[in-house]
């Protein structure tokens, strides 16, 4: 089930994190928290926080831990933020001896949990770390009512590394879509090729919802605009 990132993370900052879409989106994010009565210095938990492309916008902000299931994107975490707590863990089955104000699962990363009933999971180990009225917005990785198949391309050139990226995005089965990376790269006067596939699950808008709710959580926005990528499905924690 789990989606093999290491080779990925050893070049994941310079081909993926981009401050151009990684602070408005961040900024985006802290506005729909504040929105939705987060305040400053709440204890934040970014969930499948990868290399922490999102931290350094949150850090000013919040008290901020970040989890991921993967220990070399977390090496990479944790040596450009050695201040932040990071948890290794995995979003279906997580438990930790911290509870939190605030969560957020950003670049459409809850898609790796791959089913309907992990996604189901996700949301119960998530309401169960989170304080009365604590809340968490997720990106959803596409829905059944978006998904297009494509093929992206994009490039990095830095003086060090370069990087030529094509990932073809397909669906495999009704839920479940298939990403096929290649990436070209050009290090040390070498140029070396990547290929991976990747699976992940497409679910529906009412598969999101309900997973929020089923787990206790009250939806209380689905923000649809473009700041966010993939848009955010915000759900809170009502005391019972
Ligand atoms: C595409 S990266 C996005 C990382 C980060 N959110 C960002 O925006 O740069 C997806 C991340 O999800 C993590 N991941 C995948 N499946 C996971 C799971 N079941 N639990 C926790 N993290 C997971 C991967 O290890 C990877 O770091």
């Amino acid at each position: 089930m789990y989606s093999d990132f290491k080779t990925i993370s050893t070049y994941y900052d310079a081909l993926y994190v981009k401050d151009r879409e990684y602070a408005p989106e961040a900024a985006k994010v802290r506005e729909l928290l504040t929105r939705h009565g987060i305040p400053s210095q709440a204890d934040l938990l970014v969930l499948a926080c990868g290399t922490g492309g999102h931290i350094p916008y949150f850090t000013d902000h919040y008290r901020v831990s970040g989890l991921d299931l993967s220990e070399d994107m977390l090496d990479r975490a944790r040596k450009k933020f050695p201040d932040v707590k990071f948890y290794l863990g995995n979003l279906i089955d997580f438990q930790l001896e911290a509870d939190f104000d605030a969560m957020a699962c950003l670049y459409g990363s809850i898609g790796f949990v791959r089913t309907v009933g992990n996604l189901r999971a996700a949301m119960k180990r998530i309401a169960a770390h989170l304080r009365p009225n604590g809340l968490v917005l997720i990106t959803p990785w596409s829905t059944v009512e978006e998904f297009q198949d494509l093929i992206v391309v994009d490039a990095a050139d830095r003086p060090d590394l370069k990087i030529a990226r094509m990932e073809q995005v397909r669906l495999k089965e009704p839920k479940l879509v298939e990403v096929t990376f290649h990436h070209l790269l050009g290090k040390d006067n070498e140029v070396t090729y990547h290929k991976q596939s990747m699976e992940i699950g497409l679910f529906s808008r009412e598969e999101y919802a309900s997973a929020m709710t089923g787990a206790g959580l009250k939806v209380v926005e689905e923000y649809t605009g473009t700041d966010v990528r993939g848009g955010a499905y915000i759900g809170k924690r009502v005391p019972e």
